[in-house]
């Protein structure tokens, strides 16, 4: 079956491409291939120029030489977006391009909208019309009339999907498509590929998710430094040769479960019965000095709503806070002044200012501190950036470097880092690995437990599940909006989080 179509078959041909952003070499003489009907991951460390190949293929970078060619035909030096769209390629970059204030029938037809008649009057009815046919055929669910406002980011991808179908797609590139979807989205993300490869379209895959690359993957490409590693058949894939590959040389394989134990030292803050209606309903629990208290969950079961009532951003409608023993009510100023930081979820959104530099980046999150009369130290600023550079391993460990410019990976780390170099006691972190390669997840695992050794509180927010497992001293895992269980001094898996998240309760759970 491999032999069938040897070499014969790519719809895409990369030789010898090389890019470089006037600076060092990204994309170093690589050569790459996808085959026509086969789901091809590319996988690689943060900044290894997977996200700038993609670029590169569809014209949304030039390259500097080597040649591309697509569906039998050269693709010139230099070509547009919109001339890699015409040949086919589509792309589902992280950034969606859709438009808001229209409906997802607009954003589908956008610039190719049918006319009545020879008229160059759009024909809503028709188009509405065609976009649910559409819709029907591949059994999303969409309405063709919603607005785009009013769908969740999964949606919004699944429009962006159609919209690439009704351009007649015959590359299908996906840059970490499934970061912020749901489990049960990207089973359905899962299954839509399939479907496409059913119909003979190429799906390019980029994750961070071995679990995702090992279940979906025909080949696998592995970049490193912007070198070509290797190419791997499925049947020679397995996450830990990707890993492998990837970082150049194997992690060892930590224990999955871990024994937990509660920390004895003493509480700094106690929550007691707040409620947000519609969000979260008598949350009540401790936070020790220098604990890791986990939160697990399903999407949606209101973690991420707790931390931020906390931390001050929304309102609490009832129950009472305190913090190293006073009573304590939330606010943004308040927890800054107080020592307590907070990381949010949706770095990329609200964490980067992408045109400044990681010195500025950094040192805005610490104004206080650098600039207490208003003027900021300049020297000061940049010992913080390169203490955040090198905690974190940022790459380029260049401090003027614009945040802009770096991989979406290392963006991430700027975000940590620029919280982790604060003086802080208690920190709430949201998913601190989302979109992060799995060398540097390490590093940020030893940093937080470092955090804790110094005696810093860490309330962990994380769906990924052995990261609870290894990182956290208890764990409370949330359910619709309520604590539904707490893990406490007993063995914890993976599995048992998920099983209480999902609202089966572990009656094991305290079996050491
Ligand atoms: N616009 C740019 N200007 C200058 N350098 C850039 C630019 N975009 C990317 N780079 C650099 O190119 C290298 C490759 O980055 P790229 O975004 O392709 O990495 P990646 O493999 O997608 O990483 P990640 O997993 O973090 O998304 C990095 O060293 C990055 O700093
Ligand atoms: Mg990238």
């Amino acid at each position: 079956m491999e032999t069938k179509h040897a070499n014969g078959d790519n719809l895409l041909t990369c030789k010898g491409v090389t890019k470089s952003y006037n600076g060092p070499i990204v994309l170093d003489n690589v050569d790459f291939s996808v085959r026509r009907g086969e789901v091809h991951a590319l996988v690689g460390e943060n900044g290894a120029g997977k996200s700038t190949l993609i670029k590169v293929v569809t014209g949304a970078t030039g390259r500097n030489s080597g040649t591309i060619t697509f569906d039998g035909e050269q693709m010139p030096l230099e070509f547009s977006r919109k001339d890699a769209q015409a040949r086919g390629i589509a792309c589902i970059f992280q950034e969606l391009s859709l438009i808001p204030g229209m409906t997802v029938a607009q954003n589908i037809f956008l610039a190719k909208e049918p006319t009545i008649g020879r008229t160059r009057i759009i024909d809503k009815k028709k188009m509405n019309h065609q976009a649910q046919a559409l819709i029907d055929k591949y059994k999303f669910p969409l309405k063709a009339e919603a607005a785009i406002d009013s769908i969740s980011i999964a949606q919004r991808q699944l429009v962006e999907i159609l919209k690439a179908l009704s351009d007649n797609a015959k590359l299908m590139i996906m840059d970490e498509p499934t970061s912020s979807l749901t489990k049960t989205e990207v089973e359905m993300l899962f299954e839509i590929i399939h479907t496409l490869r059913g119909e003979g379209i190429s799906v390019l895959y980029i994750s961070h998710r071995m679990e995702e690359v090992y279940a979906l993957s025909d080949r696998v490409t592995v970049l490193r430094d912007g070198k070509l590693v290797s190419i791997l058949n499925k049947d020679m894939i397995s996450p830990a040769e990707i890993i492998r590959l990837m970082i150049g040389h194997s992690i060892s394989e930590k224990a999955v479960h871990h024994r937990l134990e509660s920390k004895r030292s003493p509480v700094v803050l106690e929550v007691e019965n707040i409620t947000t209606v519609g969000k979260f309903e008598n949350i009540s629990f401790s936070l020790h000095k220098g604990e890791i208290l986990g939160l697990g969950g399903l999407v949606g079961s209101g973690r991420t709503e707790v931390v931020r009532a906390l931390y001050g951003i929304d309102p609490i409608d009832s129950g009472s806070v305190k913090f190293l023993g006073t009573p304590y009510v939330p606010s943004v100023k308040a927890s800054i002044a107080a020592g307590i930081g907070f990381i949010p979820e949706e770095r990329r959104l609200q964490g980067i200012l992408a045109t400044q530099t990681i010195t500025s980046n950094i040192g805005i999150a610490n104004l206080d501190v650098l600039a207490p009369k208003g003027v900021v130290s300049i020297r000061k600023e940049l010992e913080r950036a390169q203490k955040g550079i090198s905690l974190l391993n940022v790459k380029p460990p260049d401090p003027s470097h614009l945040v802009g410019n770096l991989s979406g990976g290392n963006q991430q780390k700027v975000v940590l880092a620029k919280w982790l170099v604060r003086d802080l006691k208690l920190v709430f972190i949201d998913e601190p690995t989302v979109g992060i390669d799995i060398g540097a997840k390490e590093e940020i695992y030893e940093h937080i437990r470092k955090l804790s050794a110094e005696g810093v509180s860490i309330l962990l927010v994380s769906s990924d599940l052995p990261e609870l497992t290894r990182l956290a001293d208890r764990v409370l895992v949330l359910r619709k909006g309520r604590i539904f269980h707490e893990f406490k001094d007993c063995v914890l898996t993976g599995e048992k989080i998920l099983r209480a998240a999902s609202g089966i309760i572990e009656e094991a759970a305290d079996e050491a």
